[in-house]
C-alpha cells in the first residue's frame, strides 16, 4: 500500500490510542496505515456512499486488517455514538462540508479526545469556524505533495475556557504555523498572493463593485507580505 504525502502526515499525526474513526473513509487507507503501525488498535471506517465503503473493506482485507475495522454506511458522524471513538479524521473533503459535519454532530465531536482535520479547500473557512467555536487547536500542519499544499488541524472541543486564537490575513494563516516558523510558510503564503494576483488581473471595470473588489484583494496582498516579511525573515 503506497501512501500519498498528503496521508502519511495524516497517519503521523494522529495520536496513539485504541479507537480512531475515519469519516469520508474511501479507499480506507488511513486507517490501515494506523493498524498497521500499531498506533490504534480499532478502526471505523465510514462514508456515505456504498461503493467507497466496499473499496475500503476490500483494501483492508488485502492488507490483512479487517478484522481490526467496522464498515458503517452514513452521513458524517452520525454512524457514531458519543464515546465510541477517542478520535476521528476527516480528510480529503471541504471545509464547509467539515464545518457543517462538526456543527451537526455536537453531542459526538465534544466526546472525542481529538480530531484530526485536512481540507481539501477552504482551510480558512474551517479555521475560522474552530478559533470561534471553542475548538482548542493543539497542532497545525503543512504539507506540499507535487504542485498543492494541504493544511492540517488536530483540534479537540474544550469545555474550558480555550486560547483566543486571532485571524491572521482573515483566518489564512495559521497562528501554529506561524509560531513554529514552519518551513512551507514562506513559500505558501507567496503562493497564495500569487492566487489573488491572478484574480486581480482578471478585473476590469471603473465601476464601484469592481473597485471595492480589486481594494479588498489589494488589502489582502499587502497584509500576506507584511506578515511573510515581518514573521518569516
Ligand atoms: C476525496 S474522498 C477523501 C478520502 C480520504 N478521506 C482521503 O483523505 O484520501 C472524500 C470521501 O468523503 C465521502 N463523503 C462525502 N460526503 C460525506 C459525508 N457527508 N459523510 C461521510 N462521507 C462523505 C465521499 O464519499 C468520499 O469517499
Amino acid at each position: 500500500m503506497d501512501l500519498s504525502k498528503r496521508l502519511q502526515k495524516v497517519s503521523e499525526m494522529v495520536p496513539m490510542c485504541h479507537t480512531v474513526a475515519d469519516i469520508g473513509t474511501d479507499h480506507g487507507f488511513a486507517l490501515i496505515s494506523l493498524l498497521k503501525k500499531g498506533k490504534i488498535k480499532k478502526g471505523i471506517a465510514s462514508d456515505n456512499k456504498a461503493m467507497p465503503l466496499e473499496k475500503a473493506r476490500r483494501n483492508s482485507e488485502e492488507e490483512g486488517q479487517s478484522e481490526f475495522m467496522s464498515f458503517r454506511l452514513g452521513s458524517g458522524f452520525e454512524t457514531l455514538e458519543p464515546g465510541e471513538a477517542n478520535g476521528a479524521i476527516l480528510a480529503g473533503m471541504g471545509g464547509i462540508l467539515m464545518v457543517e459535519l462538526l456543527e451537526s454532530a455536537q453531542a459526538v465531536v465534544e466526546k472525542l479526545d481529538f480530531l484530526l482535520l485536512q481540507p481539501a479547500q477552504n482551510p480558512e473557512i474551517l479555521r475560522k469556524y474552530l478559533y470561534q467555536n471553542h475548538f482548542e487547536i493543539m497542532d497545525e500542519e503543512l504539507v506540499q505533495e507535487e504542485r498543492r499544499f494541504y493544511e492540517y488541524f488536530l483540534v479537540r472541543k474544550s469545555e474550558n475556557t480555550v486560547d483566543f486564537y486571532p485571524s491572521i490575513c482573515d483566518y489564512s494563516i495559521g497562528n501554529i504555523l506561524l509560531e513554529k516558523k514552519h518551513p512551507l510558510l514562506h513559500v505558501y503564503i507567496e503562493s497564495k498572493i500569487q492566487e489573488l494576483a491572478v484574480i486581480s488581473e482578471k478585473i476590469h471595470g471603473t465601476t464601484e463593485n469592481a473597485k471595492m473588489k480589486m481594494e479588498r484583494l489589494n488589502h489582502k496582498m499587502r497584509e500576506l507580505r507584511r506578515v511573510k516579511d515581518e514573521y518569516l525573515c
